[in-house]
């Protein structure tokens, strides 16, 4: 059993730090103290919500809540910690690179506290040599006589899915130059996964890795992204493609499914954080950059269809999105492409109806939308909506819900037109829908 600190009480920090507290001590840090609040209520039972929405995340920080606690007291923190993970933000800057601000001031407050020897390993995606940037950080501001040896451990988990993800990872993969220290890591996280998991290596080819992985999983969507567009002009069927495609073993079908552009915190930003990388080294990333130009023409592909049916000006139009999430399952709005698209409605004049299974998703998007009051209404009932007025329905991420839909109701539409952002539909129900007077456009399978 180790003592371990995590630096930031968000979607990474929470759910690792629940995770960890399996077999170790963990203390979550954060300067905000309404989530240390919100962590610290839902530990000792006083209440069932958190700041963040993940799936099994409030049970486990119950299950596991002998072994863990937040604070926003940075001496607290930092009382005795053998292994600290900084988890906080990587945001891109104006240049889309990832801006290090909040790396760095980890690093800073870990210099001017800690009063122990430790391992200090970035869990935030930041470019390959920023471990190097943290123990210049660390060196230059430290106070006490400790030997605080730096490193990074990527995280892989996905938003909805990540207790799962971190329970059964297929990898844990971590890297130090300092062998005593990543025998150390290596050691933490044998009581949590066995041996088969475990991918120790050096600290920067561990930063690649992280980069790498996101990169290779955009580019597998954005590939069959640009397939789906051929499809749609030469009435092929890209969900038979993925298939084909993917049954082989050596592609595999993961990530493969054409949609209207992924989306959410991590993939946007970390093609675009890895492309600038690539070209600050003379070394250019082609294949990501193309990915990333790929997922913006897809996005708008997918908009243009809309509009192809109603010309641009959609004054006194009105339109359902079901799921604003960039992802079934999750608050997380951040680069939400459904987020996109409605918008992209609202500038036009049409008036949005939007529903989500996540309560959360539709406060964080009355929040972070003001400008646009008035020209949404958000619904708590998946069909509460529907009436004559509607033109048409957004289907805006992958939802069992949104698979199965009632054509009974949804026939009192005015506007008979289903967009499936997410191609979710199955064949005999797109059959359905045609027979019942209604047009169905996605990405790489019009009807
Ligand atoms: P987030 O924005 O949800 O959380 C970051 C937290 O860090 C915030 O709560 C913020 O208050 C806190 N913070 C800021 N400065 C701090 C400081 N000095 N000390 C302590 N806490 C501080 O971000 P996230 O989604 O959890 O992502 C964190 C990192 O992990 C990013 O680099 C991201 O790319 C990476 N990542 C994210 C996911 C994901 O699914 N969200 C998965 C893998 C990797
Ligand atoms: C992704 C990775 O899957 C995680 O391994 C990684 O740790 C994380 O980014 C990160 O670095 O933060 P996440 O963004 O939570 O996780 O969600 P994904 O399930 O990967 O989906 C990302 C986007 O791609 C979503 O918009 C999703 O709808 C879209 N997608 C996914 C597709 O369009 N097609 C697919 O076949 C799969």
């Amino acid at each position: 059993m180790a003592n371990v600190t995590i630096f930031g009480a968000g979607y990474v920090g929470v759910p690792t730090g629940a995770h960890f507290a399996r077999t170790h001590t963990v203390t979550v840090y954060d300067p905000d103290a309404r989530k240390v609040q919100s962590i610290n209520d839902v530990i000792e039972k006083k209440s069932d919500s958190l700041h963040i929405h993940e799936k099994g995340l409030i049970e486990l920080l119950q299950e596991n809540h002998e072994n863990i606690h937040a604070t926003s007291d940075i001496l607290e923190a930092l009382e005795d910690p053998e292994i600290i993970f900084i988890a906080v933000g990587t945001p891109p800057n104006e240049k889309g690179r990832a801006n290090l601000k909040y790396v760095c001031a980890a690093a800073e407050q870990i210099a001017k506290n800690i009063k122990n020897d430790c391992v200090v390993l970035n869990k935030s995606t930041v470019p390959p040599g920023t471990a190097y940037l943290v123990k210049e950080i660390i060196e230059n501001n430290r106070v006490n006589d400790v030997k605080i040896s730096v490193g990074s451990c990527p995280e892989f988990l996905a938003e909805g899915t990540a207790i799962e993800d971190l329970r059964t990872p297929d990898r844990i993969v971590y890297g130090c130059d300092d062998q005593d220290a990543l025998d150390r890591v290596t050691d933490f996280f044998l009581y949590l996964h066995g041996k088969a998991t475990l991918c120790p290596m050096s600290t920067v080819s561990s930063e690649v890795t992280k980069y790498a992985a996101n990169a290779l999983l955009a580019t597998k969507i954005s590939f069959m992204n640009s397939l789906a567009m051929l499809c749609d002009s030469i009435g092929a069927n890209v969900r038979e493609v993925q298939d084909g495609v993917g049954k082989d073993t050596r592609i595999g079908r993961k990530f493969l499914n054409a949609s209207m552009g992924y989306g959410g915190s991590c993939f946007p930003k970390d093609t675009m954080a890895i492309a600038e990388y690539g070209q600050l080294f003379k070394s250019p990333l082609e294949i990501i950059e193309s990915t990333i130009k790929v997922n913006d023409k897809t996005t708008n592909y997918f908009t243009e269809k809309i509009i192809e049916t109603f010309g641009s000006d959609l004054s006194g139009k009105n339109f359902i999105v079901w799921g604003i999430g960039f992802k079934a399952r999750t608050d997380d709005l951040r680069e939400s492409k459904p987020v996109q698209v409605a918008k992209e409605l609202m500038d036009r004049g049409a008036h949005v109806h939007i529903y989500d299974t996540v309560a959360g998703a539709l406060t964080n998007f009355v929040n972070e939308n003001n400008c646009y009051e008035g020209k949404f209404t958000l619904h708590h009932e998946q069909y509460e909506m529907v009436s004559e007025a509607i033109d048409g329905l957004v289907i805006g991420n992958e939802h069992e819900k949104f698979r199965n839909l009632n054509i009974k109701i949804l026939k009192i539409m005015r506007g008979k037109h289903i967009y499936d952002g997410k191609n979710i539909l199955n064949n005999r129900l797109i059959k359905d829908l045609i027979a019942s007077g209604f047009t169905y456009k996605s990405i790489g399978k019009d009807s």
